[in-house]
């Protein structure tokens, strides 16, 4: 079985979603794809390009599943892990299993990668123990996974994998919006992998350090959100760029941002963009721009300052099991 899963942006309100703030994201046309096959021994064996190996043993108890005795990249492969073991509990049976995993979506490029590899595996995993699960199932065992291994989630990452098209994401909603017009959105990846459960964790401290600062940033992020909602609805860019702007130094102020996301927005602006912001978790991975017209000008920049121009189609189709 192969099961794919979609990356994604965020436009508006990373990290103010985990607190119960609206999002807007799209998912991305990189994708992670999960190849799985069973085995007759109860040995679980994970091969994921470029990232790293792993093999464990499958182990049933009390309705929990684990994989146990693990050996190999254990750290970087957690979410696969997680991933497989809620889905034998879920399931209430587990066996012997390959995953094969390759993605055109890079690690800590802020871009998507943990979610898109959780949920694809969920569904990889289910189907070759010939159980199909409808994408609300996959998205919920997702996000139990995903909240294992970064601590404070948003169900953002798992949705937008799982449904595909623009979203609107609050708390436990999700609201598609199919009716935006398009937009053209560079992508500049700085090539530095940013931690999400590390800026996470850093926003957390700061909302319990200082609450009277963060909570109403976090606020403002999500008025920003809705604004922004309403303005690409109406397509009026500039001020779609402008509220992207105003989302990118709130974000600095909550210090998820860095020296080298800022040097890729300074850049994207300075050559035309109407506006620019990180996307995703910060730390390092990825800043996205909003072109007016031809985005040449902004892809020459966020080069000349060192980041990688990707290119990709936005608001592309979820999760897909073949
Ligand atoms: C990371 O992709 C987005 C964050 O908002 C975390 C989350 O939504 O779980 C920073």
């Amino acid at each position: 079985m192969i099961a794919s899963a979609p990356g994604q942006i965020f436009l508006f309100g990373e990290h103010a979603v985990v607190y119960s703030q609206p999002a807007l994201a799209a998912p991305i046309d990189l994708r992670t794809r999960v190849k799985s096959e069973s085995r007759d021994d109860m040995r679980v064996l994970v091969d994921s390009e470029g990232v790293g190996k792993l093999e464990g043993v499958v182990r049933g108890k009390g309705g929990q599943w684990t994989i146990e005795k693990k050996s190999g990249d254990v750290r970087e492969l957690e979410h696969v892990v997680k991933a497989v073991e809620s889905t034998f509990s879920h399931l209430g049976d587990g066996g012997g299993l390959e995953l094969e995993i390759l993605s055109d979506i890079p690690v800590g490029s802020g871009l998507g990668s943990s979610s898109a590899v959780t949920t694809a595996t969920i569904a990889a995993t289910s189907a070759v123990m010939g159980e199909v699960l409808d994408g609300e199932d996959v998205s919920e065992l997702a996000f139990s996974a995903e909240k294992a291994v970064q601590g404070p989630a948003s169900r953002t990452g798992v949705s937008v994998a799982t449904q595909g098209g623009f979203a609107r994401i609050q708390g436990r909603e999700m609201e598609n919006l199919e009716e935006l017009p398009p937009l053209d959105i560079v992508i500049g990846y700085t090539g530095i992998y940013g931690s999400t459960a590390e800026t996470v964790r850093r926003v957390k401290q700061l909302r319990e350090s200082n609450p009277m600062i963060t909570n109403p940033i976090l606020e403002t992020i999500g008025a920003i959100t809705q604004a922004g909602i309403q303005a690409v609805k109406e397509g009026d860019f500039k001020k779609v760029g402008a509220l992207m702007n105003a989302n990118q130094n709130l974000l600095e102020g909550l210090r998820v941002s860095s020296e080298d996301l800022d040097r890729l927005i300074t850049a994207a602006r300075g050559s035309g963009a109407l506006g620019a912001k990180l996307t995703g978790g910060g730390g390092g991975g990825s800043m996205i721009a909003l072109s007016e017209s031809d985005p040449q000008g902004i892809v020459e920049a966020i080069k000349e300052v060192g980041g990688q121009p990707i290119a990709t189609e936005i608001g592309v189709e979820g999760l897909k099991v073949e």
